[in-house]
């Protein structure tokens, strides 16, 4: 599993590879990388910072977001638009959510989830008994994938290549943050994170995985509840958050558990 440590020095190697012999870097990461050499085998950064003191969540992503906004890996493939779109929520949340990749709206506006499909979203927190507030809002493609120069609103897929560039930003969010909880929203979100390919929600939904130590379920994606409003499609992913309040021993009333048995 890749630590902050490894992702930086991964990402120097990239540099490196492609013939750049330099790199700048402020002071404070200049404190972090002298840190590194003096204490090769102690924690990595996450875990402490150059003084010793522990590393708070918020700084953990802070330092992950700035990492993130100039991922050469993403920036190398050319295929992803340029502003990211990092995540939203709480850092103390116990149940994170991961979704496909920022559309026309969640790039507009900086954030994930804020379109037609976060409104289905946060009607299905709601339903929970939750608001956006109160999880982590994250998705395995940060930036919103390129559809060329008369892309519009229209908004595609992250392929394979772009999830498997961005995938290490999720799985550092994931051990920053230490969910007891994930969601995957979709398929897309799902095979990403899980390290699989083509796997459809179908088979993926109504039982539990796990990432880097964490129960993981998969569900459908919001939009596909927007496209498919048959009881059916609407209780599957009730199921699965039923499944998630459980493991995370939320009160679960009974009229909750009823939820889109009938019309
Ligand atoms: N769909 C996603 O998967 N993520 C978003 O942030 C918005 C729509």
């Amino acid at each position: 599993m890749a630590t902050i440590r490894e992702l930086t020095v991964e990402s120097l190697a990239h540099l490196q590879a492609q013939g750049q012999t330099r790199a700048v870097v402020d002071e404070g990461a200049r404190a972090i990388l002298r840190d590194w050499m003096l204490h090769p085998r102690q924690a990595a950064p996450k875990e402490a910072t150059p003084s010793g003191t522990a590393m708070s969540v918020e700084e953990k992503l802070a330092y992950l977001r700035e990492r993130a906004a100039d991922w050469k890996p993403t920036r190398a493939l050319g295929t992803l638009r340029e502003k990211m779109v990092f995540a939203v929520g709480d850092p103390h949340a116990r149940l994170m959510l991961v979704g496909e990749a920022p559309g026309y709206d969640e790039e507009r506006l900086g954030e994930p989830f804020v379109g037609r499909a976060g409104q289905k979203l946060n009607q299905v927190l709601q339903a929970m008994g939750l608001k956006r507030e109160d999880v982590y809002i994250s998705n395995i493609c940060k930036w919103r994938p390129s559809m060329g120069d008369n892309q519009g609103m229209a908004n595609r897929a992250p392929t394979p290549q772009e999830i498997a560039a961005c995938v290490k930003i999720v799985l550092a969010e994931i051990r920053a943050i230490g969910p007891q909880c994930i969601v995957c929203l979709g398929g897309t979100a799902g095979n990403g994170l899980l390290g699989l390919q083509g796997a459809s929600v179908g088979a993926l939904r109504g039982k539990w995985h796990e990432c880097q130590g964490v129960p993981v379920r998969v569900t459908y994606h919001p939009s596909y509840l927007l496209r498919n409003e048959a009881l059916s499609s609407r209780r599957a992913v009730w199921e699965d958050m039923l499944a998630a309040m459980e493991l995370l021993g939320m009160p679960i009333s009974d009229k909750q558990r009823r939820y889109f048995t009938q019309p």
